[in-house]
């Protein structure tokens, strides 16, 4: 059968392997003679913690009447465009017209992997992060761009080397992907970061896409915003997230924010692709934004509490953890008692051994191998469990 070259260069086959790993895992361990313990998943970063009641009863209440069931074009999501943009002044300070400077999306992956499509033309240079999040590569492969790879040091706490970019490479880039605080690496970065970025975006004449879904769970301190930075309106645009902020990753809201010309762009791709999401759901978001602002930080006393817990069981097992400042997730280091193993045999060891499933770091570019990540989305009593498998079992390697 024809399958685009677009599609064939997707490789998103450490995902799907982990996925057939899991669902092995669980077939075995669904008999009881196994003696084995149900899977943990760790690999996802899909929240166990629960959205705002306010929003889910915003939802119920209208998910009933016939305007909830129709196509919603533009003009009808103007009160949820017009509540983003009021969170967007507190928040940030950013002065954002609803009407031309705000689109209302299915989720910031959504956003960000058909932003290329409306922005660049085959053969397009792209700079993105690596390690990166899968879909903003995969963004730029079905736009037929040139993705052109950043490199992230740990050594330099991942913050991205603009420098390293020579005068040339930047001449062929047309687009620039960001994302603070960064998945997986759990690091927050830092306003200064994001604030090269726009002058390297004016300078050289890209597009900036910073993928903010993160912005409430930065655990030190305030995340970067790229619309802190006045210039957003001349280069930028910006994806935020119902997901992580209000856990409401199921329902799929989302919101972009930038320059008219990139949110017009934006908008005629996605005219073509699909409709909003159902009035319904978007009296749970405004629900969400309005009544239940103290919601994220609450989920960051959850997750510290989690993470602070996970790491110390995974240093009492001789897995050294570098305490990051977004909460989410662990990204580690593979442990010395990987010896000979990559991030993909490591994870599928310890997956078959233990029933806990992280996410292999190769699946995030090359900058990930060596690397693992850890979603803390389970209760307390089932991550400490997960962590005493994982001990046990490192302490046989
Ligand atoms: C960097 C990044 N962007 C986007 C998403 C997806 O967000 P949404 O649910 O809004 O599509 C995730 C989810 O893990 C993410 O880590």
């Amino acid at each position: 059968m024809p399958i685009s070259e677009r599609l064939s260069r997707l490789g998103s086959g450490v995902f799907a392997r982990n996925d057939r790993r899991k669902a092995a895992y669980s077939r075995l361990a669904a008999d009881r003679a196994s003696g084995l313990p149900p899977l943990l998943d760790l690999s996802l970063g899909s929240t166990d913690l629960q959205p705002p009641p306010a929003a889910i009863a915003a939802m119920v209440e209208r998910i009933g009447r016939p305007e909830s069931a129709a196509y919603c074009l533009h003009a009808a999501t103007e009160p949820l465009r017009r509540c983003v943009a009021t969170w967007a002044g507190r928040r940030f300070g950013a002065a954002v017209d609803p009407e031309t400077e705000v689109l209302l999306l299915v989720g910031s992956q959504e956003g960000t992997a058909h932003l290329p499509l409306a922005v660049l033309n085959p053969g397009d240079g792209a700079l993105l992060l690596d390690p990166y999040y899968p879909s903003h590569i995969g963004g730029l492969h079905l736009a037929s761009a040139r993705p052109q790879l950043l490199p992230l040091d740990p050594a330099a706490g991942w913050r991205p080397d603009f420098e390293r970019i020579t005068a040339q490479q930047w001449n062929q880039l047309r687009l620039m992907v960001l994302g603070f605080p960064h998945n997986p690496t759990a690091t927050t970065g830092d306003q200064t970061w994001l604030d090269a970025a726009v002058e390297k975006a004016l300078a050289h004449g890209l597009v900036l896409a910073h993928d903010n879904p993160y912005v409430d769970l930065a655990l030190d301190g305030e995340a970067p915003a790229l619309l802190r930075n006045p210039a957003w309106r001349a280069c930028g645009i910006e994806f935020f997230s119902l997901s992580k902020s209000w856990c409401l990753g199921g329902f799929r809201l989302a919101f972009a924010i930038g320059a008219e010309w990139l949110i017009t762009a934006l908008r005629q791709l996605k005219g073509v692709v699909d409709f909003n999401q159902s009035l319904a759901l978007q009296a749970g978001a405004i629900a969400a934004i309005e009544q239940a602002p103290e919601w994220p930080a609450e989920l960051r006393t959850v997750y510290r509490r989690r993470r602070d817990r996970m790491a110390a069981a995974l240093e009492t097992a001789g897995w050294p953890v570098r305490l990051p400042s977004m909460a989410l997730y662990l990204w580690l280091q593979l442990p010395p008692q990987a010896r000979g193993h990559d991030s993909e045999s490591f994870c599928a060891a310890l997956l078959e051994a233990t029933g806990v499933a992280l996410t292999p770091g190769n699946g995030f570019g090359p900058g990930g191998e060596g690397w693992a990540r850890l979603a803390l989305v389970h209760p307390d009593a089932e991550l400490d469990a997960g962590a005493a498998r994982i001990r046990a079992w490192l302490a046989q390697q």
